[in-house]
């Protein structure tokens, strides 16, 4: 693929933030030899280049009651290399949905030679072995992994870590092309590629998010993503005194990261997770906190933010669960951070108040920060999941 040259990095203590690269061509075609001056303002990134890393990583699915059909559309498009870990959220009574999308996940690795693991997230072995081996913030009072994305995303990135994978991509279950879900991972892997540090983070910027009115509008930002971007903006500019537009992908759910990122940042639940990460990485790595880790200084982080060529369409929701799930939150994130000053804070209050989200005298919610992984013992996790992970193999009842 060939993909613009990274021509503009913000860097805030440790963290190295690129902005928004574009990619130019899907495929470009055999390896050879670039002349020196084309790779100045283009990178052109190899198949096989990509193709190592796909092996490292994993493509983590959270799925919720989605439709089966764009559920198969989605895996479908995950390149053959990657290990695909579904989390599932489905409703098992009346209608077994998880059993549903088990089949559906096991007739295509049959099909596709591939194998996957797929866990419902209430899966009693899964809360056990986080329990006994010290990760107990994702997990409720039944001992059960608690509802939400976030919740789910890191119970699997934990499962991705047992099978040796090194990089976790997130892909929503709820897309509905193909073509799409292939091309975040060839981004993600891109952006591993390019990566100076092994504390590295690739994030999506849809071309064109486009909604289905009376005709089809393609339309640049997502509302929530536009309004959260301004506000973490809003953070950075008031503590460097330079104001800046560099963040464009403040809620991006189609993300990648190391592993060795994903154990030192402090996570936030449900939808608040993505904003939380770039807000955990200012204020861990940021410069102005004390607290940095040595390793982590000498080799900073790397954060891209990717423009696909596809448009994203996924299943709309409605307007409560953008503004209650969504945007308050996160919100939330930035709000509360102990980065976050006055002027800021009645910024996103006036912005919450404007939109009728939240009264006079009202804050968003705090988010409830989960840990980092480095508090969990992993040899016990490993021993306690490991055997029991095979019964979860898609291909079990094939
Ligand atoms: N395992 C699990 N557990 N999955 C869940 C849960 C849960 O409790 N809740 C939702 N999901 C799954 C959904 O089925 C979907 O595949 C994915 O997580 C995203 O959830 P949506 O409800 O579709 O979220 P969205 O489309 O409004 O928002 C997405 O895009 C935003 C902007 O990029 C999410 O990825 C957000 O986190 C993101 O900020
Ligand atoms: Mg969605």
């Amino acid at each position: 693929m060939r993909i613009e040259s990274p021509r503009y990095t913000e860097r805030f203590g440790s963290v190295r933030i690129t902005d928004v690269q574009r990619v130019l061509e899907l495929d470009s075609g055999r390896a050879k030899t670039l002349p020196l001056n084309e790779n100045i303002a283009v990178n052109k990134v190899e198949e096989d280049a990509i193709k190592d890393f796909e092996e490292k990583m994993a493509i983590i699915i959270p799925i919720k009651d989605e439709m089966l059909k764009l559920f198969e559309g989605v895996i479908s498009g995950v390149p053959h290399e990657c290990t695909i870990v579904v989390i599932s959220n489905s409703r098992r009574k009346r209608v077994d949905r998880f059993k549903m999308e088990k089949d559906t996940l096991g007739q295509y690795c049959h099909f596709t030679r591939r194998d996957a693991v797929i866990l419902h997230q209430k899966d009693p072995v899964l809360g056990k072995a986080l329990g006994d081996s010290g990760y107990t913030d994702i997990l409720g009072e039944d001992g059960l992994v608690k509802n939400g994305k976030a919740e789910g995303m890191l119970a699997a990135t934990l499962i991705a870590s047992v099978l040796n994978k090194q990089y976790m991509g997130f892909i929503d279950a709820d897309n509905y092309f193909p073509g799409s879900v292939w091309e975040y991972v060839k981004c993600y892997a891109a952006g591993f590629i390019m990566s100076k540090s092994p504390y590295t983070m690739t994030r999506i910027l849809w071309k064109y998010k486009p909604k289905i009115t009376t005709g089809i509008y393609f339309r640049k930002y997502g509302r929530v993503s536009e309004i959260t971007n301004k506000h973490m903006n809003n953070l950075i500019s008031s503590k460097t005194g330079f104001e800046t537009e560099v963040i464009k992908t403040g809620n991006a759910g189609e993300h990648a990261m190391s592993l060795k990122l994903a154990e030192i940042l402090p996570f936030a639940p449900g939808y608040a997770v993505e904003p939380q990460e770039l807000i955990s990485l200012f204020e861990g790595y940021g410069g102005i906190l004390p607290g940095s880790s040595p390793s982590v200084t000498k080799h900073g982080v790397d954060v891209f933010q990717i423009e696909t060529r596809n448009p994203h369409l996924h299943a709309d929701k409605g307007e409560l669960h953008l503004t209650e799930d969504m945007l308050l939150p996160g919100l939330g994130t930035i709000y509360h951070s102990r980065l976050c000053e006055n002027e800021t804070r009645q910024q996103i209050l006036n912005e919450l108040m404007q939109q009728n989200i939240l009264k006079a005298g009202e804050e968003p919610p705090k988010p409830n920060i989960i840990n980092p992984f480095k508090n969990i013992n992993m040899e016990k996790f490993t021993g306690a999941i490991g055997e029991y992970l095979k019964t979860c193999s898609a291909l079990e009842d094939q």
